[in-house]
C-alpha cells in the first residue's frame, strides 16, 4: 500500500517539473544514496522473509518505473531547451534602414533637373593630367592663376615628362570640358557632376576634397542670355519656387571670356553660388574647334555649398565626418 501511495506522489511530482535542476533534486530525494527509494530498499533486510517477498519485487518495480520516468522528464525538458522561446505578442524590431548622403540627394536632384532639360551626364576622371586641368583651360605657365587652385600633384621620379604625363588629383570639374570637346562636336549642353581636390587648409567653408558639377552648352548662337535662363530655372526648380533673386558680377576665370560670378539671395541673405562665362576662343582651339563656327557658355556650381545653403548646414566639414548624429537628420 506504501507503495502505491509513494509511487503515485513521484509521477504527480515529475509531471510538474519544469526544470533540469527540480528534476535533479527530485532524483536525488528519491534515488540518491540517501533517497527515499534507496533507504527502503536498504531496510528490506529487516523484513520478515515473507514481506520481502511481497515488498521487495514491487519496490524494485518502482525504482525501475522512476528511473524511467526521469530520463524521459529529462529528454523532453531538454527538447524543450534547444527551441527558441519566441513571444508572438511582442512588437518587432524596428529595421535600421540605411539612406543617403545630404551630398547625394542634392546631386541627384541636380542631375534630375538638368535631365529635365535635356543636359547629357558626362564623367571625367579625378586623376587628371596637368594639361587638361590647366594647359587646355588656358591657364598660362607660370601664371598665377595656377596658384587659384592649390594642387595635389602626385609624385613621379621622373621630371622630364610633358604636361599630359604630369599627374595630379582634378582641382575643379572643368577639364571635362576640353575631354569632351575633343571627342564631341556641337550642339550639345552636357552637366559634369564629380568630386575635386585642393590642398587648402580646412575651415567651415573649405575641405580638401568637395564636389562641383559644370555645366557646358555650346553651339552655332548660344549666349549668356541662355545661361540665364538655364541657371535660373535651375535654381527655381531647385529652391522648389521659393523666392530667391540672381545678381552677376563680373569675375575671372581663364577658361571664359567674359567671365561672371552668380550670386543668389535665399532667405534674406546672398550667396555666391557659380562662376560661369562664355567658353575662351583658346579653349576652343585646345579642343580643335574653330572658334568662328561656335560659342557656348560655360559654368561650374559647388553642390556641398548648394547643400549648405538648402539645409542650413554651418560647416561643410559635417559632410565628411560620418557623424551619424548628423547623417540620420537626412
Ligand atoms: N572651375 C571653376 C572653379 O573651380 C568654376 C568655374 C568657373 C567653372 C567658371 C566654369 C566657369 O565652367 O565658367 O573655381
Amino acid at each position: 500500500m506504501e507503495v502505491e501511495i509513494l509511487q503515485k506522489e513521484i509521477k504527480e511530482k515529475i509531471n510538474k517539473i519544469k526544470s533540469l535542476n527540480e528534476l535533479e533534486e527530485i532524483r536525488v530525494y528519491y534515488l540518491g544514496r540517501n533517497g527515499k527509494i534507496t533507504n527502503i530498499l536498504k531496510s528490506l533486510k529487516d523484513l520478515s522473509l515473507d514481506e520481502r517477498k511481497i515488498i521487495g519485487p514491487k519496490i524494485q518495480l518502482l525504482k525501475k518505473e522512476t528511473e524511467d520516468l526521469i530520463f524521459n522528464k529529462k529528454q523532453e525538458l531538454e527538447q524543450e531547451n534547444l527551441i527558441p522561446k519566441i513571444d508572438l505578442t511582442k512588437p518587432p524590431k524596428k529595421l535600421q534602414k540605411g539612406h543617403l548622403h545630404p551630398l547625394t540627394l542634392v546631386e541627384q536632384k541636380m542631375r534630375q533637373i538638368f535631365s529635365g532639360m535635356n543636359f547629357s551626364i558626362i564623367d571625367g576622371p579625378e586623376l587628371e593630367n596637368e594639361y587638361y586641368n590647366f594647359d587646355a583651360l588656358n591657364f598660362p605657365p607660370n601664371h598665377p592663376a595656377r596658384e587659384m587652385q592649390d594642387t595635389f600633384w602626385i609624385k613621379q621620379e621622373n621630371k622630364n615628362i610633358n604636361s599630359k604625363q604630369r599627374f595630379l588629383l582634378r582641382t575643379h570639374t572643368s577639364p571635362v570640358q576640353v575631354r569632351f570637346m575633343e571627342k564631341n562636336k556641337p550642339p550639345f549642353q552636357i552637366i559634369v557632376p564629380g568630386k575635386v581636390f585642393r590642398n587648402e587648409a580646412l575651415d567651415s567653408g573649405h575641405e580638401i576634397n568637395f564636389y562641383q558639377l559644370e555645366g557646358l552648352m555650346v553651339g552655332k548662337n548660344i549666349t549668356l542670355a541662355n545661361f540665364k535662363f538655364v541657371i535660373e530655372e535651375f535654381f527655381h526648380k531647385f529652391f522648389r519656387g521659393e523666392k530667391i533673386e540672381f545678381r552677376y558680377r563680373p569675375s575671372y576665370f581663364p577658361f571664359v571670356e567674359p567671365g561672371v560670378e552668380l550670386i543668389i539671395k535665399y532667405k534674406g541673405k546672398w550667396f555666391e553660388v557659380a562662376g560661369a562665362g562664355m567658353v575662351h576662343k583658346h579653349v576652343f582651339e585646345y579642343a580643335h574647334y574653330n572658334p568662328r563656327d561656335f560659342q557656348g557658355f560655360a559654368f561650374g556650381v559647388g553642390i556641398d555649398r548648394l547643400a549648405m545653403i538648402k539645409y542650413k548646414i554651418p560647416d561643410i566639414r559635417l559632410f565628411y565626418e560620418s557623424d551619424l548624429r548628423f547623417i540620420n537628420q537626412f
